[in-house]
């Protein structure tokens, strides 16, 4: 996994940037297939694979952070977006979200 430092902020988000429209481009087709997948195409940059953040101030998943939340209140986080990180609402439709949800839920220990 690629240690970001906050210096190279700017790589980070060309490097969102990217992803999310790789994302857009293969929305529908297998680039969208199964939580895991989703998460490791968009997610994982900022969030970690194994949920253990790679962005200061992304919720730790590994540890369970925000997972408290519920279902409902996190897929208006994703849809809506949450301070740093952006809107998913024009990336993943609603199954998709649900779908994510629940593989970072089972990142948490
Ligand atoms: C650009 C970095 C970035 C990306 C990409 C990103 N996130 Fe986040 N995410 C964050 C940050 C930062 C927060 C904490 C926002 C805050 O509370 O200020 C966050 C918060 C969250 C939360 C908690 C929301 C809440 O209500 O507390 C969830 C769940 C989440 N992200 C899931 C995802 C999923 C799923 C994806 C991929 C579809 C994703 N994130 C992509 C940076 C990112």
């Amino acid at each position: 996994m690629r240690i970001v430092r906050p210096e190279l902020g700017r790589r980070v988000s060309a490097s969102v940037l990217g992803l999310v429209m790789l994302t857009a481009l293969g929305a529908g087709s297998a680039y969208a297939e199964g939580g895991q997948e989703i998460f490791e195409l968009n997610c994982a940059v900022c969030h970690g694979l194994d949920g253990t953040p790679v962005l200061p101030n992304a919720p730790h998943f590994a540890k369970g952070e925000r997972l408290e939340k519920t279902d409902e209140e996190l897929l208006v986080s994703l849809t809506d977006g949450l301070n740093v990180m952006p809107p998913w609402k024009s990336v993943l439709n609603e199954d998709q979200m649900k779908e994510v949800l629940i593989y970072v839920r089972s990142l948490a220990e």
